[in-house]
């Protein structure tokens, strides 16, 4: 007998497969502020309402379904939910997971007749994944207010678009009422495939950034001009990627150009310019430091022999982050078939945020049967997908009875 649960998830996640879905490759490109990651947040709004949530949404386009207490106010609440955007050409999973798991996790507490003794919010933040602006968790940034408006404002797309050209802008309120932040997120990795277990709680975030390398160097003829006379940034770059990937490998910390635009980007000639970013992690902020100066040093030098000119800027950077661990084991602890493993990730994500800004966060995350993300390919399996609301489900309820 197919479980309601499952049956209510699936009416959701039906809703939103379509939506964005590139049909060449199956991936989904649902950026800020374009029209499929705008219908994203109205359906959104519309589940709230249909569910009699009191809707609150923010001046940079986050929002938050409020389960009131009936009987009036009662103190600071308990927020869950993710984010919708996707990176370029994702997953389905990678923060529609943990949004459509709230609003099914609150439909498992209505359909048990519970009634929270603290308001329970579903919440989703607006660029999650900075593929747009570049900066990442940029919503949640703003309104956690770790990120003023100002600086924000300006910050623009490939098409030089700025922020403050598509979103109003101002300030938040919508975190005043929170003590604490539960999101739900698809494992990005396979520490629970391979134990086996299909919920996992989180320990840490790794600090991480995006460096922009810009390499210039002296456009000329690929055919007239001798090897030894050139000024090639594109050597500059392959000998950063390489050293990068060398660096990360010697060090046991990941480093990732996924991300290059060269200058003007010509067959037969020499590039005059390549802009490259740098995606690094590590497993403490030291560690990050180490790897990020060692590739840059390593990039410096080549550029010396090169006769290229480079300049580095960090466009995004994550602190560590530790979740509550009392908080974790709370939520780790006497579940039936043993206790959830409490877990890493060296994804980013935006209780991260809310964490270091001094919110009580946990994550719970589901099991991913391959560990694959930021590709077409990231998937989890219904009944893992309905073990998460579940999981959730207990969760909202101990923190909000
Ligand atoms: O990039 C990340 O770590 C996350 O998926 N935004
Ligand atoms: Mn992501
Ligand atoms: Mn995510």
């Amino acid at each position: 007998m197919r479980s309601t649960v499952a049956d209510d998830f699936e009416r959701m996640w039906g809703d939103l497969l379509p939506v964005g879905r590139s049909a060449a490759s199956g991936g989904y490109f649902r950026q800020p502020f374009t029209t499929p990651e705008v219908e994203l947040r109205s359906w959104f709004v519309e589940q709230c309402e249909a569910r009699g949530l009191r809707v609150e949404t923010d001046a940079f386009g986050n929002v938050v379904g409020w389960w009131d207490v009936p009987s009036g106010p009662s103190g600071p609440g308990v927020l869950t939910g993710s984010h919708l955007d996707s990176v370029l050409d994702g997953g389905a999973y990678d923060g529609p997971l943990g949004v459509v798991s709230a609003l099914a996790a609150v439909d498992v507490l209505r359909s048990r007749g519970f009634v929270p003794a603290r308001p329970i919010g579903v919440s989703v933040f607006v660029e999650e994944e900075g593929s747009r602006f570049g900066l990442a968790c940029l919503g949640s940034r703003l309104a956690a207010g770790a990120l003023a408006w100002d600086s924000a404002r300006s910050l623009t797309d490939r098409d030089g678009v700025a922020l403050g050209d598509v979103v109003a802008g101002g300030s938040s309120s919508l975190l005043d009422g929170v003590a604490t932040f539960v999101e739900l997120h698809v494992e990005q990795g396979r520490d629970l495939v391979d134990r086996g277990v299909a919920i996992g709680v989180g320990s840490e975030i790794w600090p991480h950034g995006r460096y922009r390398f810009d390499l210039t160097g002296a456009a000329n003829h690929a055919g007239t001009t001798r090897m030894e006379d050139r000024v090639d940034p594109m050597l500059t770059y392959a000998f950063a990627v390489l050293g990068a990937n060398k660096q990360a490998r010697l060090a046991s910390q990941r480093a990732t150009f996924g991300r290059v635009e060269v200058t003007p980007n010509g067959t037969n000639a020499v590039p005059s310019r390549v802009t490259a970013w740098l995606d690094a992690r590590a497993s403490s902020e030291a560690a990050l430091d180490s790897l990020v100066d060692g590739i840059t040093a390593q990039a410096r030098d080549r550029a010396e022999r090169d006769g290229t000119d480079l300049s580095v800027t960090a466009e995004s950077v994550s602190g560590a982050v530790a979740f509550d661990p009392a908080l974790a084991a709370r939520l780790a602890a006497d579940h039936e078939g043993g206790d959830w493993p409490v877990i890493p990730t060296a994804a980013g994500h935006d209780a991260g945020i809310l964490s270091a800004a001094g919110i009580p966060t946990a994550m719970l995350f589901v099991r991913n049967p391959t560990g694959v993300s930021h590709s077409p390919a990231e998937y989890a399996e219904m009944d893992d997908c309905v073990a998460g609301v579940n999981a959730l489900a207990a969760v909202l309820k101990d923190l909000a009875k």
